[in-house]
């Protein structure tokens, strides 16, 4: 998505070790009406395919997803980072890997919003080793949902969590896919 793109060039910064700092607009101060556009993408690419819930994970995605519900008429659930380890019967649990902070972290969604009779889309800001789409796609399974795809703001192309993904036959939208950067540059697919 070129508009995307053009955002990333003017207000992305590339830091050490391989992060893009967005910030400015996509995940800490936040440009609804790109997220709009974002999801007005979304729907037309997976218009047809009868979504009626999307299915997020805390943080950063929350925002993205819930202005891309919009445009479809859906709810969004986002999965909880779960802050206890009490984890109840009530909820499905997944627990996801952080390959940049380290550790794992408790992810829950409960029983009561997700469940067999779900057509999910999964949303998220970034696709970097994947992760956390990996994490949703658990939930998903465990709810017995069937799954869209994945929209995805921002693809890290060179790492490896977007071919893991689609080599699971997930389809995966990506508005924006990084071929390679580093300080001052970045290339786009
Ligand atoms: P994944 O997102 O594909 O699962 O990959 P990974 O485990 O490597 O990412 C860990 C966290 O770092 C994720 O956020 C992810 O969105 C974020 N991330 C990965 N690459 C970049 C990047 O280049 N720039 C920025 N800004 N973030 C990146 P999180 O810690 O799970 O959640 P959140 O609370 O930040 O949303």
């Amino acid at each position: 998505m070129r508009e995307l793109e053009e955002r990333i060039r003017r207000d992305g910064i590339v830091e050490d070790g391989d992060v893009l700092k967005v910030d400015s607009f996509l995940n800490h101060q936040m440009d609804v009406e790109l997220f709009a556009a974002m999801g007005r993408e979304w729907a037309r690419l997976f218009a047809g395919e009868g979504v009626n819930k999307i299915l997020t994970i805390e943080a950063s995605g929350i925002g993205i997803a819930c202005i891309a519900a919009q445009q479809f008429g859906v709810p969004v659930v986002f999965a909880k980072k779960s802050r206890t380890k009490n984890i109840a019967g009530d909820v499905y649990h997944v627990e996801i890997p952080s390959f940049t902070h380290g550790g794992v972290s408790d992810v829950i969604v409960s029983k009561r919003f997700l469940g067999p009779g779900d057509r999910l889309l999964l949303i998220d800001d970034f696709l970097a080793n994947g992760a956390a789409l990996e994490g949703l796609l658990a939930l998903a399974e465990q709810a017995g949902a069937s799954v869209a795809g994945a929209g995805v703001a921002v693809e890290k192309a060179f790492q490896p969590g977007g071919a893991r993904i689609r080599a699971r036959g997930v389809r995966v939208e990506s508005l924006a896919r990084i071929q390679s950067m580093g300080p001052g540059h970045i290339e786009f697919c």
